[in-house]
Order: C-alpha cells, then structure tokens, then sequence
C-alpha cells in the first residue's frame, strides 16, 4: 500500500520514521510546504512534494499530521482526490463527524499517538468511523504497529487519552529533569544523574506493564518500614505530587475539548 503523510513535522516525520525502521514495503509519501525540511527524506527513499493532492492522488493510505486548525483547509484542497481513500487523521481535538463533514467521501481513522514515536514506543489510541472496514483496520493497524503499541478505543475517550498518553511525554520529562537536578543537587556528575533518572522510568514503566501488579504494590516494594524511601515519599506526598498530575491531565483534556468546539463551531 501507498502511503501519503501530509505535513511531516515533528509526529510525521517520526511516523515516516517508524515506517522505515520497520522495513515497510510500500512505497510513502511526504509533504509540506517548507520541502527543504525533509530534504533529507529522499536518501531514505521516501517521495517528496509540496503538492497535496497529487501525493493523496498516488496513495492508497493518508496520514494527516498537520495541526488542528490546518485540518480543513487541506482537506477541503484534496477533496476530489480523497474519495474512497483512508484518511488517517493523528489531529489531536479533530472529531471523526467533522472530519466527514469536511470530506464526506473520504473514510477516517482518527488516531492520538505520543512523541515515543520516535523510538518506536508510542502508545496510539485510534477509533474509526463506521465505513472503515476490518481489513483497512488490519492496514492500518500494521502502520500503528511500527509506531509502538495501540488500541482501539470509543471516540469519546481521545480528548482523555490527548490529554493523558498524547501530552504525558511532556510530563514525564519535567519529572526526568527534575530528578536529573536532584542529583546534581545532592552531588551526582549530570551524565549520571541523567542516565540513573531515565533509566528508572523507562525500568518503573516496564516493570508496571509486564508484573501487571497495581503500582501501589509495586511503590511497596521500595518503601521498607524505617528505610531511606520512606523519607523520599513523605516529602513527595506533602509536595502534593498526585494532585498536580491529575490537575495537569484534567486542564490538557479542558484544553482538546475546548479546542474541539472552537473549530466546529468555526464551520
Ligand atoms: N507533537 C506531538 O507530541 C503530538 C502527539 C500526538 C499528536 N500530535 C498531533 O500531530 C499533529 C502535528 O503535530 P506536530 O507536533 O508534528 O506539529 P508540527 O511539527 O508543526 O507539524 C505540522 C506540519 O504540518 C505542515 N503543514 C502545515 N500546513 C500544511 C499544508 N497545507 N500542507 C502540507 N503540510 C502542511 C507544517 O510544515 P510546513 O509549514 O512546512 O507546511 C508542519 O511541518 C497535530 O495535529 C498534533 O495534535 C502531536
């Protein structure tokens, strides 16, 4: 299968990316208007254009990877040329109703990956609408497969999930810097501090996912009666750490949601 990306930034390119590392064996294509960006693209084989329509025209599969407000007026360029295709939409607040109101013809997939893209470690929360059918499901779930885990989930969740698994990278690496300063604080060369911060996320993550033992119980594990995490957590406790994620994931969920309506309410 052909695949079109239409604007390769950051979660395109990581997508293009992804596909590579993966040896896809179709033939892809990348677009934005600023085509010097992704140059560099061509030496991996992939196709390069600023014009839409013609890489929607050749593709049997789009991703659409541009920012919500870009939505309409790209889709609105290739309309003729969508029709009948699969239109991957990776647009965070963009709804499925409103991405067929904008191209009736085409048959969307809407999905919200994460930047782990760029290793191969998204998680991608996708829904469909209903004339997309098991086998483009298999497709594009083998796209979704390069990209990391995914799961196929009611439409009602992706504002949820944007906020939560779409923004949490951002999260998870105050906290990384903020661990790594720990260590300079009390005394680690930064390399280390850095390497030891990381490392213990990716290794907590890990361990969560594959024991599947609530991380309550997992948290006990660490925290002996007396010992030196006890000190840690009390301060992290009174920090009021768990309200501040659950504030931060609430407000970016706000903020899709409110995105959502400003735009559809625009049309
Ligand atoms: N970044 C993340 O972590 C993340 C995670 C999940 C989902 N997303 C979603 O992914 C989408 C893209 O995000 P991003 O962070 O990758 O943004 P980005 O880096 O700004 O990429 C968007 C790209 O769209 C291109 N573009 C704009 N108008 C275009 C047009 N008419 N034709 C072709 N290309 C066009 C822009 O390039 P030119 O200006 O050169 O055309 C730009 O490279 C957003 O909707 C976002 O919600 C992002």
């Amino acid at each position: 299968m052909k695949i079109a990306v239409i604007g390769v930034g950051t979660i395109g390119r990581a997508i293009v990316q992804s596909l590579i590392h993966g040896r896809y064996n179709g033939e892809i294509i990348a677009t934005r208007r600023r085509l010097q960006k992704i140059e560099d693209l061509q030496g991996l084989g992939v196709k390069i254009t600023s014009d839409n329509s013609s890489a929607v025209k050749e593709a049997d599969i789009i991703l659409l990877c541009v920012k919500p407000r870009d939505v309409k007026a790209v889709l609105s360029e290739v309309n003729e040329e969508v029709k009948g295709k699969i239109v991957v939409s990776l647009v965070a607040a963009i709804s499925l109703r409103y991405l067929k109101r904008i191209a009736p013809g085409a048959r969307f997939v809407r999905a919200m990956p994460n930047v782990a893209v760029l290793v191969q470690e998204s998680f991608t929360a996708y829904c469909a609408t209903e004339d997309i059918t098991e086998e483009d499901k298999e497709n594009v779930k083998g796209i979704f497969s390069a990209m990391g885990k995914y799961l196929e989930v009611e439409e009602r969740y992706m504002d949820a999930i944007t906020g939560l698994s779409g923004s949490a990278p951002a999260y998870i690496f105050t906290i990384i810097e903020a661990m790594m300063y720990a260590g300079l604080k009390v005394g680690l060369p930064r390399d280390l501090s850095l390497f030891s911060s990381a490392q213990t996320v990716l290794g907590s993550g890990k361990l969560a996912l594959e024991t599947n033992i609530h991380s309550a119980e997992l948290k006990d594990m660490v925290v002996t009666p007396g010992g030196v995490t006890i000190e840690g957590i009390y301060e992290l406790e009174d920090s009021r750490i768990r309200t501040a994620i659950m504030r931060a994931v609430e407000a970016a969920t706000q903020k899709s949601q409110k995105i959502s309506a400003e735009i559809e309410k625009e049309q």
